[in-house]
């Protein structure tokens, strides 16, 4: 077969339809009218908001007839339950992704296990809870839809564009100690992109492998040492604190600075030494104590 690029006409649900699309595979659980938690398959669910301190956010791609659509637009809050790779998982989220059919008609075939939410506080008004969440996923997102963002970014779009809040992040404490120590990963599954009318295609995980960030090319000592002088005359940086961010790219060194000026001002320190440039640099120093 030729080497050569050949053009794919781009259809409707292009990324099933005209290309090879790597997906998350997700369950997400609503309230139904009567109150019922509502488990459906999600796929077009990826991280939306992602920098910027105060909300993160997930975007939703959905038809706006589907039950998940209809019930968050009406309560307001989901959760995303990240289940692992297991076929016989994927043989239900098959199951539960058949279009029409009621929370009452689809839950009776569900295999997943349900339980209370873990957020505090009284739930949104009109509500008794909030949805009940997947006993077999590895990690969930708690979130509530924030509903300035249009429902249809164009007018062409027929589909909803559901931006959900992350209120709270919950995981399983195996993996939470993977995370921390970064070793050690979930079985993820892949919903593969491509779809005809009859199937599904999911990829089997494999183990994940690391692959180093490209070492940057090091900024001269003094360079960074003025950088950081001239940033806040309050603060001064010793020089092995400075030596700590020599191999930061040059376009992120500023903003680097500014986040370590700013913890040791929220520290009412006046020197930066190296022992405070670890702290900062490790996110979670203070969990892990
Ligand atoms: C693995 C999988 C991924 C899916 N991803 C999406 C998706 O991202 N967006 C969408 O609108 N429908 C998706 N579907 C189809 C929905 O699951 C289907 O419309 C289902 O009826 C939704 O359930 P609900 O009505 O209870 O929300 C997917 C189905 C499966 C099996």
């Amino acid at each position: 077969m030729s080497d050569d690029f050949t053009e794919v006409r781009i259809l409707d649900n292009f990324y099933q339809t005209s290309s090879f699309f790597p997906m998350p595979v997700v369950l997400i659980s609503t309230l139904n009218e009567s109150g019922s938690t509502n488990l459906g398959p999600y796929s077009l669910c990826f991280p939306y908001i992602v920098t910027g301190g105060r909300k993160h956010a997930m975007v939703l791609i959905t038809r706006p007839t589907s039950n998940t659509a209809q019930n968050i637009t009406r309560t307001k809050v989901c959760s995303i339950n990240f289940i692992p790779d297991k076929k016989k998982y994927l043989k239900n989220c098959v199951l539960l992704g058949y279009p029409g059919e009621t929370t009452e008609q689809k839950m009776k075939n569900s295999i997943f296990t349900l339980r209370p939410s873990t957020r505090s506080g009284p739930p949104p008004q009109g509500l008794s809870k909030y949805p009940d969440i997947v006993s077999e996923a590895f990690q969930v997102f708690e979130c509530t839809w924030d509903d300035s963002h249009p429902l249809k970014p164009t007018p062409s779009s027929d589909a909803s564009h559901l931006v959900l809040v992350i209120e709270k992040i919950i995981m399983k404490p195996k993996w939470k100690d993977c995370l921390f120590k970064g070793k050690g990963f979930p079985r993820l599954p892949v919903d593969y992109g491509y779809r005809d009318n009859i199937q599904f295609w999911f990829s089997k995980h494999s183990k994940p492998y690391a692959l180093k960030v490209p070492s940057s090319k090091e900024a001269p000592i003094e360079a960074v040492q003025y950088a950081c002088s001239r940033f806040d005359p309050e603060i001064k940086w010793e020089k092995e604190a400075c030596a700590k961010i020599v191999k930061v790219p040059n376009i992120f060194l500023k903003r680097v600075i500014g986040g370590v000026v700013k913890a040791a001002k929220e520290e009412g320190l006046t020197v930066i030494t190296p022992e405070f440039m670890d702290k900062v640099q490790d996110k979670r120093s203070g969990e892990k104590k």
